[in-house]
């Protein structure tokens, strides 16, 4: 299979916790390479639109401000089958369910500030990829 590229964001509960590192060093130990990476301050516009497949969903006020309570760090994440290997290093949404030694069970507090995100598909990998990276920051 060619390498594919996939979309990432560490969220705020992780920045809180000073581990931006320490989650690059889980897709780096799978042989994820980082292609872009930028901190940025998401726009609450820019959240709902990321976020619109949730729109109806009674969650997304909360998930939209918890998106743009602080910085995050967003990056494009390079590699063999990276959408589906990124799923499986971050872990379920919900942190309890999550299995052992992924980001989300080590870092995760709960289903909504669940330490990170990573596309479900490479369609969406595009689309996101497109939303917050210009194609010459990615390398
Ligand atoms: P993500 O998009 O962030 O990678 O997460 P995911 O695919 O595993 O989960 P998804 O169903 O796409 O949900 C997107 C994000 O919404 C928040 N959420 N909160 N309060 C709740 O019940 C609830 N359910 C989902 C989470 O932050 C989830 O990652
Ligand atoms: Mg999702």
């Amino acid at each position: 299979m060619a390498a594919e590229t996939t979309f990432a964001i560490i969220k705020p509960n992780a920045m809180k916790k000073n581990v931006i590192g320490k989650i690059i060093d889980k897709w780096e130990s799978a042989d994820l390479e980082v292609a872009g990476m930028k901190k940025i301050h998401m726009t609450s516009e820019k959240a709902q639109e990321f976020y619109a497949e949730h729109k109806e969903r009674p969650f997304f006020g909360e998930l939209v401000d918890f998106m743009t309570s602080s910085p995050v760090v967003v990056l494009a994440l390079r590699g063999e089958n990276a959408v589906l290997k990124n799923r499986e290093i971050m872990g379920a949404t919900n942190p309890e369910e999550a299995a052992e030694g992924t980001i989300r069970k080590l870092f995760g507090d709960n289903v909504g500030e669940n330490a990170v995100h990573g596309s479900d598909s490479t369609a969406s990998a595009e689309r996101e990829l497109a939303l917050f990276f210009e194609t010459t920051e990615i390398m």
